[in-house]
């Protein structure tokens, strides 16, 4: 049985563990921050290479996730939003972050519980909210919008190039009954005919309205934002993105501070820049790994270290 076939038996399986501690984890006496607790997988590996004065803040949004059941004093969990991570460093007294890791996204568990709708491979409540409480879910956001708002999240989170044809249809079919289910959103856009595949077409749908109900991209731009503030010098922050829409931005931001890529220079032509990449690339699954767990296929991750000086001292870089 591989991984898959054995997911309802299973939180998740975290992606690139090995690689992910052995560049995150640098001081066995840190204060490591796993922004994304999930299932753990992540925190209890980066658990097994802290000594007994090493600290780990385990934030989680999801209600379901078991972050509170962490049974270790070495832990310090809570359930919150990732984007006020510097909020809960100050409250929790333990100083700047030896080490800070995100990996983006949705768990198994999440993906796997049919009723909360992030699938359109079966049939579940059109919701997508990753914390139950919020307000805002993709069938209150699917009732409500316009065309014009429709398109806009189309086109900015799901990438897709048809996107005025494709919100003109789906306002059309809800104008005519709600959308209640996935089902039902995915029988919106029956019989479209766009270039592209039929499922890719679907991904992106569904990529997009997730990603705007959860508010996923703001909540990116302000942990990415935080994280200078928050490191200490040379300490590190890896992040694991599944879609190039986040990856975009945590390496324009690893780059050169700014989401868009621009650079910018002080007065001696010294490159001003939070964070340095701390290898050019980013890094993918093994063939073995993305073999055995196929929903790691599409992860890249990205680590970065914050240097000592802000600077980057490379004359004309
Ligand atoms: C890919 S899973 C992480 C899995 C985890 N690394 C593990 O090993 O089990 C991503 C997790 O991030 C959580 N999440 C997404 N956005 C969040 C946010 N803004 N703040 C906190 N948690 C968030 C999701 O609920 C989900 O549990």
């Amino acid at each position: 049985m591989n991984m898959k076939e054995s997911a309802q038996h299973i939180y998740h399986v975290p992606v690139m563990c090995e690689e992910v501690c052995r560049l995150l984890v640098t001081r066995p006496d840190g204060v490591y921050v796993d922004c994304t607790y999930g299932g753990g997988g992540h925190s209890m590996a980066i658990l097994k290479r802290l000594s007994p004065k090493g600290k780990l803040i385990c934030i989680e949004k999801d209600l379901d996730s078991p972050v509170h059941l962490i049974d270790d004093p070495r832990v310090f969990p809570i359930r919150g939003d990732f984007r006020h991570v510097a909020n809960y460093l100050e409250f929790l007294g333990l100083g700047k972050a030896t080490g800070i890791l995100a990996d983006l996204g949705l768990s198994w568990h999440q993906l796997d519980t049919v009723e909360r709708g992030f699938s359109f491979r079966r049939e579940g409540a059109l919701d997508m909210r990753i914390h139950k409480h919020q307000e805002l879910s993709a069938q209150v956001f699917l009732a409500q919008t316009s065309e014009e708002e429709l398109e806009y999240v189309l086109r900015q989170y799901g990438e897709l190039p048809h996107s005025r044809q494709v919100a003109r249809r789906i306002i059309q079919q809800r104008n005519q009954r709600p959308l209640f289910t996935s089902t039902d959103l995915k029988d919106a856009l029956e019989g479209l005919t766009l270039r592209g595949s039929h499922e890719k077409l679907l991904a992106c749908v569904f990529q997009a309205i997730r990603i705007h109900v959860n508010g996923e991209l703001e909540a990116l731009r302000k942990l990415l934002q935080s994280v200078p503030e928050i490191l200490e010098p040379e300490g590190r922050v890896a992040i694991i993105s599944y879609h190039s829409l986040e990856d975009r931005l945590v390496k324009n931001f690893f780059r050169t501070g700014d989401f868009e890529g621009k650079v910018r220079s002080d007065a001696y032509g010294r490159v001003l820049r939070p964070l340095e990449p701390l290898m050019p690339e980013l890094i993918r699954p093994t063939e073995e790994e993305k073999a055995q767990n196929s929903r790691a296929r599409s992860a890249r991750l990205r680590v970065a270290i914050k240097p000592v000086s802000a600077y980057d001292e490379s004359p004309g870089n």
